[in-house]
């Protein structure tokens, strides 16, 4: 029996010694160590042993099976590091060559002149809140004291679902939807799309964006509308940048204005930009319309505020000197690639 286990022992050292991979060497493990392995099968005949010699011997073959264990697990190792040293020779990265390139793409104009307004608003406290793009006839006009016979509504300037419902023609519904909820203060800016029935030009598309802003408060005055807007267009346009507060009329808005920034091109000279003027309209707005406040369940005795709105088209255009409304609709990569 001592001869069979030295046998096996050998054997397997050198059956071992000669495997030259993993499979080769799991063959041997199975042969020898496995269920119908020799050594397992020498187990199985201990009988043959005489009782006393028994326990010396089992220790024995215990001790050749951990031998045999060592020994595997030494050459599994090293193959495994033969074949990582392989590895390492074969699979050579050139580091000279040319890096792949990763095609990320990048935001369009109109979503960075927005990025920049409401970065603006909101470090002057504004929330940012938007509504629907189908809206109520109730909040796009009548909340706004836009009545049932006022030219804004005329079916060649609005897209009407049915005589309740209408693709909104300004972000102003949202001011109406603000108010409503009952909140107060409110300081916020709703940028969105808007919709009107105009032919395409280089000015008009029948789908643009706009910006609304909303401030409601006690003693808000006309004051603090001019002092948030001068601040804005000094942000946007440049700290030497001036602003004109024309009058003008808005439905929703009482006293209402047009603001003009100086031109940044010429610096109010006049020039091609600027169509000689000097000066560059950017928004309408106002003081919120008493009734307005009314209608939308605020008492007008006890708070003021007021509202603005632009197009934010607009402001992509003039802050990158684009000349063509269509341009940023096209989606042409050879444009939009200068952003
Ligand atoms: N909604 C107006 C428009 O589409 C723009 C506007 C003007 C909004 C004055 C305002 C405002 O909030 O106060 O022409």
């Amino acid at each position: 029996m001592k001869e069979r286990l030295q046998k096996i022992r050998e054997d397997a050292i050198a059956k071992i010694k000669a495997s030259k991979n993993p499979e080769a060497l799991n063959d041997v493990r199975v042969s020898i160590l496995g269920k119908k392995g020799e050594l397992t099968a020498l187990l199985k005949s201990m009988k043959e042993v005489v009782p006393e010699e028994r326990p010396a011997f089992g220790q024995l073959v215990n001790d050749t099976r951990a031998e045999i264990e060592r020994v595997m697990e030494d050459a599994k190792k090293q193959m495994e590091q033969m074949l990582l040293e392989m590895r390492l020779k074969t699979e050579v990265i050139d580091v000279t060559l040319p890096a792949k390139k990763n095609c990320m793409g990048h935001r369009h104009p109109n979503t960075i002149a927005l990025e920049e307004v409401e970065r603006i608003f909101i470090g002057m406290g504004y929330e940012v809140i938007e509504g629907p793009e189908v809206e109520y006839d109730l909040y796009n006009f009548e909340k706004l004291n836009i009545p049932a016979n006022h030219p804004a509504k005329d079916e060649q300037d609005t897209f009407y679902i049915n005589k309740e419902i209408v693709l909104r023609t300004q972000t102003s519904p949202v001011q109406a939807r603000t108010m409503e909820k009952g909140k107060l203060p409110i300081r916020m800016i709703s940028p969105g799309r808007v919709f009107r029935s105009d032919e395409v030009d280089a000015t008009h598309s029948p789908s643009f964006h706009q910006v609304e802003g909303l401030v409601i408060d006690k003693n808000i005055t006309f004051a603090d509308l001019k002092g948030t807007l001068e601040e804005f267009a000094k942000e946007l346009f440049g700290e030497d940048t001036k602003t004109k507060f024309r009058p003008h009329h808005f439905p929703f808005t009482e006293p209402s204005a047009e603001v003009d920034v100086s031109c940044f091109k010429c610096g109010g000279k006049g020039c091609r930009f600027c169509k000689g003027s000097g000066w560059i309209e950017i928004l309408g707005c106002g003081m919120v319309h008493p009734h307005v406040l009314e209608m939308c369940g605020i008492d007008p005795e006890e708070y003021t505020g007021f509202a603005f709105g632009m197009g934010l088209e607009r402001i992509a255009l003039l802050k990158y000197e684009i000349d063509d409304m269509r341009l940023l609709y096209e989606n042409d990569i050879r444009f939009l690639r200068q952003f």
